[in-house]
């Protein structure tokens, strides 16, 4: 191979809250899916962490931008500028002077519409990609936690991120029945943030939010073991906007998301209700697997466990499955035929 025909492969975990890029079976960079703009000149000033220290602080000039809203592209030019400067953040790092071409293989959530998929594949492109292919979500987390997707098998994932929380039903290769809910990790935040202008009076930002969730976020309102202590947070009174000091417990948590777990529980349950009874034999005996940073949520495996009498389980490192298994695709271009085009 010539120098100048250099070829990278990348695997690329386009998320809401981080994206993951993965090459030769390695995580080389996890940042979250932040971009700051200079809102003078439009050019990027951060991106990733840098950026996300920048977010929602407020500046005359720097414009902070989230390119992906509920799993999906909701800013077209943010995540195209994204997707270039953490590339570029990568062939910087290796010391790199000329940009290779690059072979992708990105994850898209399996609710994409045609537009959405586009748009998704033109970034790739757009960001110096010159053979782009896209996985579906789910079917890369279940590639990602070792599972053995074409086999004639019924394993069921529940993949729960920042925008979106990604139901399937995956045999021979295919995915066979699935659900795509706008309900995942976010919208708990957002509970979050609702509870404590309602019943605290006081206003917090996302990220703050985001900490509470972390911390004392539980599933259950009753946890048996590993149960956070209280967390305590400042913010300001809506009334008075004078700092209030406040003490929060994962009872009063777990009460806040409930509304938001239940969703998917119900998405679940329709995903269930719709799969062949063949396959549903194999996911009672296999059980159903958690993955994405959502399944980090204290109390959800076991709360989901009873709630539907099969065995949830969550694998080592559910925040990088759906990365693993998109790095185990772009090795295998040839031979999945479900990869996207
Ligand atoms: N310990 C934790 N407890 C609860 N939630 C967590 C925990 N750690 C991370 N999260 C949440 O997980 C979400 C991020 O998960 P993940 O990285 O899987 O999402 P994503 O892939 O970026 O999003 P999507 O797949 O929807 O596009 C965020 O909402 C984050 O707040
Ligand atoms: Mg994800």
């Amino acid at each position: 191979m010539g120098f100048f025909s250099f070829r990278q492969d990348l695997a690329i975990d386009l998320g809401t809250a981080n994206t993951i890029i993965m090459k030769d079976g390695q995580i080389i960079l996890d940042e979250p899916s932040v971009v700051a703009f200079d809102k003078r000149t439009n050019e990027v000033l951060a991106v990733g962490t840098e950026a996300r220290k920048m977010y929602e602080k407020g500046h005359a000039y720097i414009e902070t931008i989230r390119p992906l809203k509920d799993g999906v592209i909701a800013d077209f030019n943010a995540a195209e500028q994204m997707l270039r400067s953490l590339i570029k953040m990568i062939n910087k790092r290796n010391r790199r002077l000329f940009a290779p071409s690059l072979k992708l293989v990105i994850c898209i959530p399996s609710g994409s519409t045609e537009v959405e998929t586009r748009a998704v594949h033109d970034s790739g492109e757009q960001a110096g990609g010159r053979e782009v292919y896209m996985i579906f979500e789910p079917m890369a987390a279940a590639i990602g936690i070792g599972l053995d997707v074409l086999a004639p098998e019924g394993n069921m994932i529940v993949d729960i991120g920042g925008g979106t929380t990604e139901i399937a039903v995956i045999s021979y290769g295919g995915i066979a029945t699935k659900q795509s809910i706008r309900i995942a990790g976010d919208e708990f935040t957002m509970d979050i943030m609702e509870h404590l202008r309602r019943a605290h009076n006081v206003r917090i930002g996302e990220r703050t939010a985001e900490d509470i969730k972390i911390n004392v976020g539980s599933a259950l309102k009753e946890l048996n073991e590993d149960a956070p202590e209280e967390y305590t947070i400042w913010g300001a009174d809506q009334m008075d906007t004078l700092p209030r000091e406040i003490k929060i417990n994962y009872t009063e948590i777990a009460g806040c998301i409930d509304k938001s777990i239940v969703k998917i529980e119900k998405a679940i349950l329709d995903t269930l209700e719709a799969t062949p009874p063949e396959l549903y034999g194999d996911i009672v005996k296999n059980g159903i697997y958690l993955t994405g940073g959502g399944a980090l949520l204290r109390g959800l495996s076991k709360r989901l466990t009873d709630r539907f009498g099969i065995a949830f389980q969550v694998p080592d490192d559910p925040l990088h499955a759906v990365a693993k298994g998109t790095a185990v695709a772009l090795k295998n271009t040839d031979n999945f035929n479900f990869l996207i085009r």
